[in-house]
């Protein structure tokens, strides 16, 4: 039999806390994710601060459940992969210093993955990747459409000018009174709404690759705001329906419009707003005029932030030769290369 491969992986960029214990890259054998959105909803989003504390808090009980639930040993280990970036300095920093020192105590190879690379690996966990691939990445700080040449390899083609989607639905979500993170509940209240708003889709049949949602976002607000000073009341489900209409049909198009330019064999959905249902569905709808195309969707309890989607590109890059030194540092604006750069 041939031996497996194992990776004990770390993700700390944000306001959760994990590790993964990934077989051969794409079995889960543990997924431990410590959120603490709790502590932070009553500031309407993420203060680094506390984050960085929590991630301190808990990563070796983290590390230990892991160890735990997989029934495995840090000996069994061929690697151990962790997030330098992109993400909130203080937050990285404390998966990195965690997967450093289970490196150096274990004498394991460490592994530098790039969050972002992450996300479109948690669709590793579905199917296997085929090159070359194209990704939809829609996450809470970033929105972006990447090439995937081959293996390993990623190249921006577009990305969002101000917001990312999953910010404007945060943004949007605090003027309906809904608590942070705000997609989810949107996504679900759009769905017994109409689009009677018919808010703005920027730059939608402009030929680029890029976004923007901080004038929908604007939009949006006005709207809200004018009704209150008129006294007038908005039925909140057609609300957050014209608002998701408006994300839905801009991703979508940007997305056609790039599957034209570049002809691949998978279209990846990833990210923490991946688990959209309005997008999910509208992406179903537009990839039948793909038939060559498959539709690979990060399955939905892998979308947010998660150590398993690190421990599946950390296995990717551990084959690719990719190394760190005991010197790894964060970098929170971590970004990948631009197509013609
Ligand atoms: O990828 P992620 O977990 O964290 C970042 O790396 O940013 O994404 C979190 C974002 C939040 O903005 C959250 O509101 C959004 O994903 N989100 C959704 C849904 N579920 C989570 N947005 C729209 N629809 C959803 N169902
Ligand atoms: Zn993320």
């Amino acid at each position: 039999m041939e031996k497996r491969n194992l990776i004990l992986s770390f993700e700390s960029s944000c306001d959760e806390t994990s590790v993964a214990v990934i077989e051969n890259g794409c079995k889960v054998l543990a997924n431990i994710v410590a959120t603490q959105i709790k502590s932070h909803q009553r500031f309407g989003g993420v203060v680094p601060e506390v984050a960085s504390r929590h991630h301190i808090e808990i990563i070796t009980t983290c590390i230990k459940d892991a160890l735990e639930e997989a029934g495995v040993a840090y000996d069994d280990f061929d690697a151990v992969a962790v997030t330098y970036g992109p993400g909130l300095v203080g937050s990285l920093l404390i998966g990195v210093m965690a997967a450093k020192a289970v490196a150096f105590a274990h004498h394991l190879p460490l592994i530098p993955v790039n969050h972002m690379a992450g996300h479109i690996y948690a669709a590793r966990f579905v199917d296997e990747i085929k090159f070359p691939a194209l990704a939809l990445l829609v996450s809470g700080g970033h929105t972006e459409l990447v090439y995937l040449p081959r293996e390993n390899e990623f190249q921006i083609i577009g990305e969002t000018r101000d917001d990312a989607a999953g910010e404007a639905f945060d943004k949007v979500g605090r003027v309906l009174g809904i608590n942070y993170p705000a997609g989810k509940e949107i996504d679900e209240l759009a769905h017994q709404g109409k689009d009677t708003f018919h808010f703005p889709r920027a730059m939608e049949k402009e030929d680029n690759f890029d976004f923007s949602f901080s004038g929908l976002k604007s939009a949006f607000i006005n709207t809200v705001h004018h009704a209150e000073q008129i006294g007038e009341t908005l039925d909140k489900a057609d609300l957050a329906c014209s608002f998701e209409a408006s994300v839905v049909d801009v991703l979508a198009e940007k997305t056609i419009h790039a599957l034209k330019k570049f002809p691949v064999k998978q279209l990846i959905l990833a990210g923490g707003v991946a688990a959209n249902q309005g997008l999910r569905e509208r992406l179903d709808q537009e990839l039948k005029a793909f038939p060559d195309v498959q539709l690979l969707k990060a399955p939905l309890k892998l979308c947010g932030d998660n150590a398993a989607m690190i421990g599946a590109a950390g296995y990717v890059g551990y084959k690719h030769g990719v190394r760190a030194g005991l010197d790894l540092n964060a970098d929170p604006s971590l970004e990948f290369d631009w197509i013609n750069e």
